[in-house]
């Protein structure tokens, strides 16, 4: 059974056609690095498989759960509110900007959601999120405001508050694209801990020696379609497509 399995998304914004028929089925333990230019359509495709946005046709199943179907018509169909929210949640996201509450502690971004949308216990989550912290390496700023950390610190606290939720698959949106280059090291670093215990992982990066030393797969998407997928030695290696050489020419 796939983690995911996408079949035939498309996805229009108005007249644009964003997404033209992408398929991707993802292993227990897989971690996939996207990568491709600008506008080619990597964060809407990550944004559809988590429901944050609404796909125009095709069919996407988590776990073997269907979240969205497409029937003969075309119409396309979600799963009824309560079960979709549960399929998504299996999905942890992290985002460029890290989207923490400034309001709260590093400690209280973390059991927030477990708090509140899961309904665990505090004393439950609050163990958890303390070693969530110590793998992230964040343990002593357990009590402090988002506006006192730096970037790389923010960005793993964002980490450390998708895994609070624990979830099955974890999807990342250039997590690292914001951050001052010194600073991504740390979280590249968090992000190949968490591929070291066989976390299921889709990463849409620019960073091409991450993709290539933690990715099992690496998709190269273009113009709304995938060109081109395959082991990090075929894609960076051996490129068959123009496009696809084309790309890694210029990055
Ligand atoms: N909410 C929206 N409304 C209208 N157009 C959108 C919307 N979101 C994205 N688009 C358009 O869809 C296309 C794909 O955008 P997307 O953000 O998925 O690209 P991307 O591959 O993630 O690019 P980048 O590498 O710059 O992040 C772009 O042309 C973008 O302008
Ligand atoms: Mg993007």
């Amino acid at each position: 059974m796939s983690m995911i399995s996408a079949s035939n998304i498309h996805k229009r914004f108005n007249n644009l056609e964003v997404l033209k028929g992408i398929s991707l089925a993802v292993n227990k333990g897989e971690v996939i690095a996207i990568i491709g230019p600008s506008g080619s359509g990597k964060s809407t495709f990550l944004r559809c498989l988590n429901r944050l946005e609404t796909i125009d046709e095709g069919s996407i199943e988590i776990e073997g759960e269907i979240l969205a179907d497409t029937d003969a018509a075309g119409k396309v169909h979600y799963a009824p509110e309560p079960a979709a929210r549960r399929i998504c949640r299996k999905m942890g996201m992290v985002f460029q900007q890290f989207n923490l509450f400034p309001h709260l502690t590093v400690l209280e971004n973390l059991i927030e959601a477990p708090l509140t949308v899961k309904g665990v216990k505090r004393e439950d989550i609050v163990p958890q999120a303390e070693e969530l912290l110590l793998k992230v390496g964040l343990a002593e700023k357990r009590d402090v405001y988002p506006s006192r950390l730096s970037g790389g610190q923010k960005q793993r606290v964002a980490i450390a508050r998708a895994l609070a939720m624990n979830p099955d698959i974890m999807l990342f949106d250039e997590p690292t694209s914001a951050l001052d280059p010194e600073l991504t090291g740390e979280v590249l670093k968090a992000m190949r801990r968490l591929a070291e215990e066989h976390m299921t992982m889709i990463v849409v990066t620019h960073e091409m020696a991450f993709a290539r030393e933690v990715a099992n797969r690496v998709i190269f998407m273009d113009a709304g379609e995938i060109v081109e997928q395959g082991t990090p030695a075929d894609v960076f290696g051996s490129p068959v497509h123009a496009r696809t050489k084309a790309f890694l020419n210029r990055v």
